[in-house]
């Protein structure tokens, strides 16, 4: 049941004023509109890897969207969510919630987990780190924060939410070789791949594309929901399946607060369905064209 409240939303009816409509390349389809409606009138156990980043709430300046709302409204909107994205997953799906908080606000994180305690259970806590120093090196970019008390933020959350905390992971999909091949004999693994962990590295694309028609303020970089679908198991990788064709196609990843795509990249270069949605008709319309032009 959704709870009545002023919520983020009502601030996003009022911004919203373009009529929804949707968009379909290949396999992706992007819905222009609220995800709160479109969520509510999708088939229900339809979507088997849900990857997002709603927004922080941070005062962040994002076209249509007014992202400075109240704790409590913010929470209670994610909660709202949440109900429809459980509906909406399978049974063995997996919801990936990526969300960070700021220097000055490190609880976002955790209590947009914890918004999402009463829904979902918190099978693994992973931490995407964007910039990484080992000895004198450093790897990878980050916002440099000028500041006396706070450190320099060079990671986030990516909270693994499923139904029953029971949803088996292809875990070698999204794993590396053993650093010490002598490991693979000695417990009895048949390939050179183990689980990677859950702290991945993943550092934004240098290369982005020149045009400023895909400009927006928080992307993530394609390589992040790419590993969290291959997790969550792709079709081509599950066993036993009967038809791999009919699997692929029922096969879907689902992205509520689309952005400018990358989720739908990500399904893009792994060859599965997609559905987006994204509230702003600028930011669906770069979706879009980073789609047809194939960018990462
Ligand atoms: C953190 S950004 C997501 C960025 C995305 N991961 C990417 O890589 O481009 C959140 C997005 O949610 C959109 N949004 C905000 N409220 C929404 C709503 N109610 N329904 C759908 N989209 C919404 C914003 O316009 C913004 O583009």
């Amino acid at each position: 049941m959704l709870q009545q409240h002023s919520t983020s939303t009502d601030r996003v009816a009022r911004a919203r004023s373009k009529r929804p409509r949707v968009i379909n390349v290949g396999d992706q389809t992007i819905h222009v509109d609220d995800c709160l409606t479109v969520l509510a009138a999708m088939p229900e156990k339809s979507v088997d890897v849900v990857v997002t980043s709603p927004p922080y709430n941070i005062g962040l300046k994002y076209a249509s969207y007014d992202d400075n709302g109240s704790r409590a409204d913010y929470l209670a909107w994610l909660k709202d969510v949440a109900l429809l994205l459980k509906r909406v997953l399978k049974d063995d799906g997996s919801f990936f919630l990526n969300i960070a908080g700021t220097s000055s606000d490190p609880w976002i994180a955790p209590d947009a987990a914890g918004a999402m305690r009463d829904v979902f259970q918190l099978q693994n806590a992973i931490i995407w780190v964007k910039s990484l120093s080992i000895g004198d090196d450093t790897f990878g970019h980050f916002k440099p924060v000028n500041s006396k008390r706070y450190l320099n933020h060079t990671h986030e959350h990516v909270f693994h939410f499923t139904k029953e905390g029971n949803t088996p992971l292809d875990r070698l999909a999204a794993g590396v070789p053993f650093k010490d091949k002598s490991n693979i004999a000695r417990w009895g693994h048949t390939e050179d791949r183990r689980c990677a962990g859950d702290v991945w590295f993943i550092p934004y694309e240098t290369i982005r594309s020149k045009s400023q028609r895909d400009h927006h303020p928080s992307p993530f970089p394609v390589a992040l929901p790419e590993r969290c679908i291959k997790l969550a198991g792709l079709p081509s990788t599950r066993n036993g399946q009967k038809d791999a064709e009919n699997i692929a196609t029922e096969f879907v990843v689902l992205d509520p607060f689309l952005g400018i795509g990358s989720t739908l990249l990500a399904a893009q270069r792994l060859e599965v369905r997609g559905i987006g949605i994204e509230i702003d008709p600028g930011y669906a319309d770069a979706a879009a064209w980073r789609l047809r032009e194939r960018l990462i």
